[in-house]
């Protein structure tokens, strides 16, 4: 049997990608703003899309990796995407990506949905670390992690080029222990009296 997800926040759905998203994954991955600080240049051939889609579907169905279609709950826009990927089960730890066209910035959906991806990271596939490799000058990008509690580990000059264009990483990780630890301090600060 193949495996389904659907997850519902207050004001989205993360669900598996469908062939219909093309056109509206195609125009995020076509805007150079969005594109700035990716590992590939900005998309050209709309194609690419549909071809991108059958993949993410075919290895969210094997559960080797999850790239969730994040949807604005009240209108069923695809608004962008969050990932899970490159899980590696014997040190139950993987990566996470993200990102969302540029009507959707500063509104707050990113922190919700990786939010509700982190809970899906270490409650549902129980892994114990999870890792973010972003350009050091991605400032939205470094406080969407910060926000979540992960911390700055590491700086790997010249990991990238793309396009002729040399940059940096700075690797990102969180622990499932310190998650909880936050989690734990947040919902006791919700409790009344
Ligand atoms: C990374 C990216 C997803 C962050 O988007 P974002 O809109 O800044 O992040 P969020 O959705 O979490 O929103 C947080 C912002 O919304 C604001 N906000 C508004 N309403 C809010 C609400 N109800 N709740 C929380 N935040 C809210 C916050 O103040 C914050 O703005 P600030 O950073 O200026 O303080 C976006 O910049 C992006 O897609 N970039 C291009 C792709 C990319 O680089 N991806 C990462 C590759 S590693």
């Amino acid at each position: 049997m193949t495996y389904e997800k659907t997850i519902e926040t207050e004001r989205l759905i993360l669900r598996k990608p469908h062939p219909a998203d093309a056109p509206a994954l195609f125009a995020i991955h076509a805007d150079p703003e969005v594109m700035r600080y990716f590992s590939e240049l900005p998309w050209q051939d709309d194609s690419r899309a549909a071809g991108k889609i059958a993949d993410d579907i075919a290895a969210f169905e094997k559960e080797e990796s999850f790239r969730f279609a994040v949807e604005l709950k009240a209108t069923g826009q695809y608004m962008g995407s969050c990932s899970l990927f490159a899980e590696h089960r014997q040190n139950r730890r993987a990566e996470i990506g993200y990102v969302l066209g540029r009507p959707y910035w500063g509104h707050g959906y990113m922190q919700e949905a990786l939010s509700a991806l982190l809970e899906f990271a270490f409650v549902e596939r129980n892994l114990n670390r999870l890792e973010a490799d972003i350009d050091p000058l991605n400032t939205a990008s470094a406080s969407a992690l910060e926000r979540q509690g992960f911390r700055r580990e590491g700086f790997l000059p010249e990991r990238w080029i793309v396009g002729g264009q040399v940059s940096d990483t700075a690797l990102y990780g969180l622990l499932r222990r310190e998650w909880e630890a936050r989690r734990n301090a947040g919902s006791a600060a919700a409790v009344p009296g």
